[in-house]
């Protein structure tokens, strides 16, 4: 790998304002084992322009098994679209069927969504990231005021990296504007989820998502009944909080 732990800081501050393609060009051209994080939504870009920088990137959503089917759908068109090489991590069975059965089907409405992000997203990325020397998410200062404001292009993943095994974090987008990801999407024809067409803007599992109203900050329509500071669920716990 051409880039270490040594080189982050210098190269998220060199990178801070560039184009995403030019931050992917270096995760891609420095970095053979990498992948994108792909949730279904408008993060599609990074697949976009990622698939024209290199054939066969590798790609893994977390199905939770609580995708919406509009979501199941778009990933599927996005596999066969582009030439990358896709897969779906999945949760740990056994994990799932005790909370399923000591709480249900909908426990995160009665004592909130942290163990079951955990079981069903947070167990299965932790799998995958300890078999990747670096991973590429859609996160973008603007999705979060609370969470996301102070993430950089490329960093030095602490949560999911490891002393012995460092792990590298490319957030391409963190730099651009909801209103920049839709001009590229439009710019370039890229496929999007049906489900933005019908309000929806963030876009996670179904029965923790809804479409917001005009003026309602996106991370309105994720996990509405709890409070605005805990609306992460785990798979970017180490975000750097800016006060
Ligand atoms: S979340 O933590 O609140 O669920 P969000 O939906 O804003 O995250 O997405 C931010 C980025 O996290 C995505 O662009 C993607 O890189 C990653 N991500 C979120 N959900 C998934 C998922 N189900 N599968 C793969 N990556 C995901
Ligand atoms: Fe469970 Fe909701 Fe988290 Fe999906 S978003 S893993 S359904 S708590």
């Amino acid at each position: 790998m051409a880039i270490t732990r040594a080189d982050v800081e210098r190269l998220a501050s060199e990178y801070a304002a560039k184009h995403p393609r030019e931050i992917l060009r270096l995760a891609l051209e420095n970095v053979d084992n990498i992948a994108i994080s792909f949730s279904g939504a408008d993060d599609v870009i990074l697949v976009d322009m990622a698939s024209r920088l290199r054939k066969g990137v590798q790609v893994f959503s977390l199905d939770t098994g609580r995708l919406h089917p509009e979501t199941y759908k778009f990933m599927e068109l996005v596999r066969e679209r582009y030439d990358i090489r896709f897969e779906a991590m999945f949760p740990d069975h056994a994990a799932v069927e005790k909370l399923v059965r000591e709480k249900g089907m909908y426990s995160f409405f009665v004592d909130g969504h942290h163990e079951c992000c955990g079981i069903r997203k947070v167990m299965p990325l932790r799998r995958k990231l300890a078999t990747l020397d670096a991973w590429i998410t859609g996160q973008r200062r603007d999705q979060s005021p609370g969470t996301r404001l102070a993430i950089e292009v490329i960093e030095d993943d602490k949560s999911f990296g490891t002393a012995d095994r460092p792990l590298l974090k490319f957030n391409p987008l963190a730099h651009w504007t909801s209103a920049q990801v839709w001009e590229y999407i439009r710019e370039f024809e890229v496929p999007y989820n049906e489900l933005h067409a019908r309000g929806y803007v963030s876009i996670g599992c179904e029965p923790c998502t809804r479409a917001i109203l005009p003026n309602q900050h996106e991370r309105a329509g994720r996990w509405w009944w709890e409070e605005e500071t805990k609306k992460e669920c785990g798979l970017h716990a180490g975000n750097p909080i800016k006060r």
